[in-house]
């Protein structure tokens, strides 16, 4: 049995790349990555990429990201010439949501936010995880108290599947570093007070001192900032 425990000592050690080794040669075929293109995922493809590894790389494409966002989706695609999945929401889930409570109606309850959320990222996520056996994200424990808590590998149970947060121990100015060390193309928002970035609508910039994810839902409780995609 392939527990989190039992992988997370396997791994211990061993870099990133022979990290991603291990769980494509335990998983063949069932490693997957999601990238928003933030900054994180922009390092973790790249080591992706330059190495050919069988990890396939996807999106959830809410309809709602930043132009910039979409700028830099075409970069990376540019760079290095690798297919990276787009997965929508469903049509019919978003248009009766719009139709019945408008284009924003994130702003009006946590619920409603919940609602748009399940339908523009938690269930396109689930069709993308679904036949899958490990899912690689680009989460730092810096990111926030909740993040802190998480371990760099992980059961997820809502999922059914095995995490792996490859750069989980990573400082913000280590990522920087490579981005740029790498000329990897990234986010231009992040040199614009954008820490986190997710939907346009729901992300703000953060001021000097401000928790990374200060500008993601600013508007709701501090402790119900997670949109359901990290909730274990
Ligand atoms: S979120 O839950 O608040 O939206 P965050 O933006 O911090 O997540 O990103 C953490 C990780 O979740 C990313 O490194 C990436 O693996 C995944 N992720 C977040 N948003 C998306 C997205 N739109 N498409 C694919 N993966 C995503
Ligand atoms: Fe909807 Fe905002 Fe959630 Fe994006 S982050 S899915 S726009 S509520």
């Amino acid at each position: 049995m392939n527990s989190p425990e039992k992988i997370l000592s396997e791994i211990k050690g061993l870099s990133i790349e022979q990290s991603l080794q291990y769980l494509i040669k335990t998983f063949p075929g069932k490693v997957i990555f999601s990238t928003s293109f933030g900054w994180e995922d922009q390092v973790i493809s790249d080591i992706i990429f330059r190495n050919n590894f069988p990890i396939k790389v996807f999106t959830l494409e809410t309809g709602r990201l930043f132009p910039e966002t979409y700028y830099v989706w075409s970069r990376t695609l540019e760079r290095y010439g690798k297919p990276i999945q787009a997965y929508y929401p469903n049509t019919a889930a978003v248009e009766h949501l719009v139709g019945s409570k408008g284009p924003s109606s994130f702003y009006e309850s946590v619920e409603n936010r919940k609602e748009c959320c399940a339908i523009r990222k938690i269930e396109p996520l689930k069709r993308a995880l679904s036949g899958n056996a490990c899912w690689i994200t680009g989460i730092r424990a810096e990111q926030s108290q909740n993040r802190e808590d998480m371990e760099p590998i992980e059961w997820d149970e809502a999922n059914q599947i095995i995490k792996f947060h490859p750069i989980f121990n990573w400082a913000l100015d280590q990522v920087k570093a490579y981005i740029h060390q790498n000329n990897i193309p990234y986010n231009p928002l992040h040199d614009q007070g954008f820490p986190s970035i997710g939907c346009a609508p729901c992300t703000r910039a953060v001021k000097e001192g401000e928790d990374f994810r200060a500008g993601r839902w600013w508007w709701e409780d501090q402790d119900k900032k997670e949109c359901g995609l990290h909730s274990s």
